[in-house]
C-alpha cells in the first residue's frame, strides 16, 4: 500500500495553501455544563496541526461531534472544542458557524498563512453520513472546495464510510496525518506477529458489539480476559444465574460455542461486585460469580478476578485492552478497571489501549498515560482494524 503522509505534503510545500484536516474531535462533554471532560482526542491531533501551522498553511479543521441527525443541533456544536484547541495550540482558532455555508467560506477565505479555522459539526449536514453515494458526493464536493489538499488525522472515524472520510480524499490530493500513521503502525504490530504471550482484555457492555473481534482474535491470542457488562452473558453460558445483570439472551449460545472452541483461552470473572441498583450509592457486595443474588446486578469484577487477570497480564509480552471492567464512572465500581489498568502498566509488555471508553478511563482514574505503549483514539476503528476489515478512511488514502 502506498499512503502519502504529512511529511510528503510538507515536502511539497504548504505555505499559503489551504489544507483541509479531518480530525476526530468527538470528545465527551459534561451533560450539565457542556464542558469538555476529556480532551485526549484534541491533544492527539496537535502534532499534525502544529506542523501545518509552522509550515504556513491555512489550516481548515473539520470533525464530527456526537450523533446529531443531519441538521444543526446546538448541544453538538464544536464551538467549545474550538476554544480548547486554541488554548492548546497557543493561537486563536477561527470558528465557522456552519460546515460548508457562508460562514465556512468567509472564515476560510479570511485565514492568513499559519492560521487555523474549525468548521461546525460535519454531521449537521445529512450528506456526511448518507448511505446514498450521490448525496454524500455532493456534500464532499462542497467540503473539498474549502481545501487545496486533504489530511486525514481522524483515526477514530476511519471505519466510517462518511463523506469527510471516504469521499473527500477522492477529490483532493490526500495524505495521512501523524496520528493516523502512528495508530496504523502500532495496530499492525498486533496483527502481524505479536510477541507472546499475547493477552487481550475485553470489557464494555455488549457481547454483540465485540463478537466480530472475539472471533478474529480467538485463534491468535494466548489469553482472552473478559470483564465489563458483557461478562454476564458468558457467565450465563457457563450455567450461572446473573440476577438482574446485563444479559444478551440471544448471545448465550454463541458465548458457549466460543468457549468450547478455545478451551482454556477465555478467562471469566470468578467474583463480581453486585449492587441493588445502577447508582453510585447503591448497596453492594462482592459475591462469587456463581452466587449473584437474583435481585442484584453486577457492576464490576471482584478483587479475586482482578488478581487472576493481573497474574495472566504479568506474563504477557503484548497486551491489547478495550472496554472498562465495570462502571468506572462510579467510584464504588471502579476498582476492577483500575486494577486491570494498573496490572497492564506493570507488565513488561507492549501494551495498547483501544478506544474511547478505556482511554477515557485511563485518564479519569488518574493513571499515567505514558506507562502504556500506546493509547488509541479509536474505539470502533481499532477493533475493526484488528478484525482485519477494510477501513474506508484508510482505503481512501491508498493510491
Ligand atoms: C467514536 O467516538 O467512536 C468516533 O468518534 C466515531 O464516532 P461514531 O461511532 O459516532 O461514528
Ligand atoms: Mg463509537
Amino acid at each position: 500500500m502506498t499512503i502519502r503522509n504529512l511529511d510528503d505534503l510538507l515536502a511539497e510545500g504548504v505555505s499559503g495553501r489551504r489544507v483541509l484536516v479531518r480530525a476526530d474531535l468527538n470528545v465527551p462533554l459534561d451533560k450539565q455544563s457542556g464542558e469538555i471532560t476529556d480532551d485526549g482526542r484534541i491533544r492527539a491531533v496537535l502534532p499534525t496541526l502544529s506542523a501545518l501551522v509552522q509550515a504556513g498553511a491555512k489550516v481548515v479543521v473539520c470533525s464530527h461531534l456526537g450523533r446529531p441527525k443531519g441538521a444543526p443541533d446546538p448541544q453538538f456544536s464544536l464551538r467549545p472544542v474550538a476554544g480548547r484547541l486554541g488554548e492548546l495550540l497557543g493561537a486563536p482558532v477561527h470558528f465557522a458557524e456552519d460546515t460548508v455555508g457562508d460562514s465556512a467560506q468567509s472564515t476560510v477565505g479570511a485565514l492568513a498563512d499559519g492560521q487555523v479555522a474549525l468548521l461546525e459539526n460535519l454531521r449537521f449536514n445529512a450528506g456526511e453520513t448518507s448511505k446514498d453515494d450521490a448525496e454524500r458526493g455532493a456534500f464532499a464536493d462542497q467540503l473539498a472546495a474549502l481545501g487545496d489538499a486533504y489530511v486525514d488525522d481522524a483515526f477514530g472515524a476511519v471505519h466510517r464510510k462518511h463523506a469527510s472520510v471516504h469521499d473527500v480524499p477522492a477529490r483532493l490530493p490526500h495524505f495521512a496525518g501523524r496520528l493516523v500513521l502512528r495508530e496504523v503502525e502500532v495496530l499492525s504490530r498486533l496483527t502481524g506477529s505479536p510477541e507472546r504471550p499475547y493477552v487481550v482484555v475485553l470489557g464494555g457492555s455488549k457481547v454483540s458489539d465485540k463478537l466480530a473481534v472475539i472471533e478474529a482474535l480467538l485463534p491468535t491470542v494466548d489469553r482472552l480476559l473478559i470483564g465489563g457488562g458483557m461478562c454476564f452473558t458468558f457467565l450465563k453460558a457457563q450455567g450461572h444465574e446473573v440476577g438482574t445483570s446485563l444479559l444478551e439472551k440471544d448471545m448465550v449460545e454463541t458465548c458457549r460455542n466460543l468457549m468450547e472452541r478455545a478451551p482454556g483461552k477465555i478467562m471469566l470473572p470468578v467474583d463480581v461486585v453486585a449492587a441493588d441498583a445502577f447508582a453510585p450509592d447503591a448497596a453492594h457486595d462482592t459475591v462469587p460469580a456463581d452466587g449473584i443474588p437474583s435481585h442484584r446486578l453486577g457492576l464490576d469484577i471482584g478483587p479475586e478476578t482482578v488478581a487472576g487477570f493481573a497474574a495472566a497480564l504479568s506474563q504477557a509480552k503484548t497486551v491489547f485492552w478495550n472496554g472498562p471492567m465495570g462502571v468506572f464512572e462510579m467510584a464504588a465500581f471502579a476498582n476492577g478497571t483500575r486494577g486491570v489498568a494498573e496490572a497492564i502498566t506493570k507488565a513488561d509488555a507492549f501494551s495498547v489501549v483501544g478506544g474511547g471508553d478505556s482511554a477515557a478511563a485511563v485518564r479519569a482514574l488518574g493513571l499515567d498515560e505514558s506507562s502504556f505503549g500506546h493509547i488509541s483514539t479509536g474505539g470502533g476503528a481499532s477493533l475493526e482494524y484488528l478484525e482485519g476489515k477494510t477501513l474506508p478512511g484508510i482505503a481512501a488514502l491508498e493510491n
